[in-house]
């Protein structure tokens, strides 16, 4: 597996139960803060060009801002019409309070370290 970690962001910089967007390795990622677990997927939606950075996070649920479909931020898994296809999940890696995406694989939530 090629891993390419990638530091993106202060954890402070991403506020609890909250989605900010950002650039890591030519892609536009949206970073997740729920329950103090980081997840990250693809910012773009799988339905149209909107930014999910741009919707509304209701706990593990993101709402895309245009049509209002809904994917689970730990899965990626597509929840409701009009989302046909899945969105893509990257992991995440929490060192000395920043924030690390591989973009090369899928993997669960990252926990801050004590
Ligand atoms: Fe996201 Fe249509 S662009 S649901």
């Amino acid at each position: 597996m090629n891993q390419r970690w990638t530091d993106v962001a202060a954890l402070d910089a991403v506020p609890e139960d909250d989605v900010i967007g950002i650039e890591a390795g030519g892609r536009s990622l949206a970073l997740y803060r729920v329950g103090g677990d980081l997840f990250a997927t693809d910012n773009i939606c799988t339905h149209g060009h909107a930014r999910l950075c741009d919707g509304f996070l209701d706990g593990h649920e993101i709402e895309c801002p245009l049509h209002q479909g809904k994917f689970d931020v730990r899965t990626g898994k597509a929840k409701c019409a009009p989302l046909v296809d899945d969105i893509r999940t990257y992991a995440v890696h929490i060192v000395d309070g920043r924030v690390l995406v591989d973009t090369g694989c899928r993997a669960a939530a990252a926990v801050p370290e004590d």
